[in-house]
């Protein structure tokens, strides 16, 4: 049986990212240690990010059928529940299979609005074992321009936590 680990939430903000990203992914692999449940390990990874960084809105949409992203797991406000392969910034990175970094919504054309208050963002897609697409990871904050390639690379780490273990 999987354990919860006593130092719940990290918050690394005065951390420079690429360690703080280290760390987070350590402590995920170990709060993680034994578990092969998805729905489990999405949670898990929505509140570390999100609490980690204090982003606005943090979690996933899974590929429910061809073609259909499905909100999953989340921390933040409402999110929109269906978006189509193709439609904003998650359904382009589902069609395209590569991470998207969005410096400034506002230009993004097609970019859903869930939140007012959400200015930039970054989607990465999660693979599972089998190499097929299993869900796409959003991560969205209300400040311009929040996210580099020391995100892309340090989120990429912990979701390939799915396409090591799961699915
Ligand atoms: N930002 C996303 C929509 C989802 S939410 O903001 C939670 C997009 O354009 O894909």
């Amino acid at each position: 049986m999987a354990s919860a680990m006593s130092e719940a939430v990290l918050d690394l903000r005065g951390v420079a990212k690429a360690r703080a990203y280290e760390v987070l992914n350590d402590h995920a692999r170990a709060v993680l240690s034994g578990m092969n449940d998805p729905v489990a390990a999405m949670a898990t990874v929505s509140s570390l990010v999100h609490h980690a960084f204090g982003f606005l809105w943090t979690g996933f949409y899974r590929v429910v059928e061809p073609g259909l992203l499905r909100v999953g797991p989340y921390q933040g406000a409402l999110g929109c529940l269906e978006i189509p392969f193709g439609k904003g910034v998650c359904g382009t990175v589902a069609r395209e299979r590569r991470a998207v970094v969005v410096p400034d919504v506002s230009k993004f054309p097609g970019h859903i609005s869930c939140d007012s208050r959400s200015r930039s963002e970054i989607v990465l897609p999660v693979f599972g074992r089998d190499g097929n697409l299993f869900a796409v990871f959003d991560v969205d904050s209300d400040q311009l321009n929040a996210f580099d390639e020391n995100d892309e690379r340090g989120l990429a780490a912990i979701l390939a936590f799915f396409s090591d273990r799961l699915t």
